[in-house]
């Protein structure tokens, strides 16, 4: 089984399981190769205590000289903008940890030009990161979001991003937000070893239905398209996001905080 949901009793228990699953997953891949173990970030409220979590650990739990930070998406501002995923992530946790600035990949700031940056971004990563059998930039670690309109990284529904089919990050107009996104693709993120969803509240919990639906509408609901390759896809949800949702067939069920 390929496909994992574990429930956690609340926002901060969820963060904590979440922090002690990427941390298992950092330490396993250290214990074994010595490329970088590389996690693409996701931005927005959710991962923050996540963030705040991991830079808490004690010195030596990971070892950030072997870790690469990437975004799976970004926002189309500067680094110090209060809406960039960078600037939440700096504050959340590189202010708090010792990891190289050169494994710190984040978006360029290509002063206001989103296929640049993008196209730039992609470069980058495939000169950084570790290459695939399949000729890919290796994502060890994916975490996302999902938004109330199903929507994740940035690939929100019915725009351009959705279509991609070779290029790996890609700019992207988002009508209903009147502003442009970059963001990794879908086959990218899909590439990944290990994809997490990270979803808290019961704000979430009617996206989290869809998502879990066998309504499928990929342009509708762009989540659904987060489908692993070959690796694995982990729902990491508190109590409040699944409500009385019924767990999705082809999924292993784990409470978390089951008493
Ligand atoms: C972003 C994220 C986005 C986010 C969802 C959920 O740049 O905002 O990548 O996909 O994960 O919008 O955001 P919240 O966690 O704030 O609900």
């Amino acid at each position: 089984m390929r496909k994992f949901v574990h429930i956690c009793d609340s926002a901060q228990s969820l963060a904590e399981h979440a922090r002690d699953w990427l941390v298992a997953k950092i330490q396993e891949h250290q214990s074994t190769s010595v490329s970088p173990y590389s996690v693409a970030l996701s931005g927005g409220s959710t991962p923050k205590l996540l963030y705040r979590l991991l830079g808490e650990l004690p010195e030596g739990d990971i070892d950030w000289k072997r870790v690469i930070l990437v975004w799976g998406d970004e926002r189309n501002v500067s680094w110090d903008h209060s809406d960039s995923n960078y600037r939440m992530v700096r504050e959340s946790l590189l202010d708090h940890i010792e990891i190289p600035a050169e494994n710190v990949l984040k978006v360029p700031d290509a002063g206001g030009e989103p296929q640049r940056a993008a196209e730039l971004y992609e470069q980058i990563l495939r000169d950084r990161l570790p290459t695939t059998p399949e000729g890919l930039p290796a994502l060890n670690a994916v975490l996302l979001g999902i938004g109330d309109d199903v929507h994740t990284a940035s690939l929100f529904p019915f725009t351009k991003a959705l279509n991609e089919t070779s290029r790996l990050v890609c700019e992207n107009w988002v009508e209903k937000l009147d502003t442009w996104r970059i963001t990794m693709t879908a086959i990218w993120l899909n590439s990944a070893d290990d994809i997490a969803f990270l979803i808290s509240g019961s704000g979430k919990n009617q996206a989290l239905n869809t998502l879990w639906s066998d309504r499928k509408d990929l342009n509708a609901y762009p989540a659904q398209a987060i489908q692993p390759t070959s690796g694995r896809l982990w729902y990491l949800v508190d109590r409040d996001a699944v409500g009385d949702i019924p767990l999705p067939q082809d999924c292993t069920a784990r409470p978390i905080d089951a008493s």
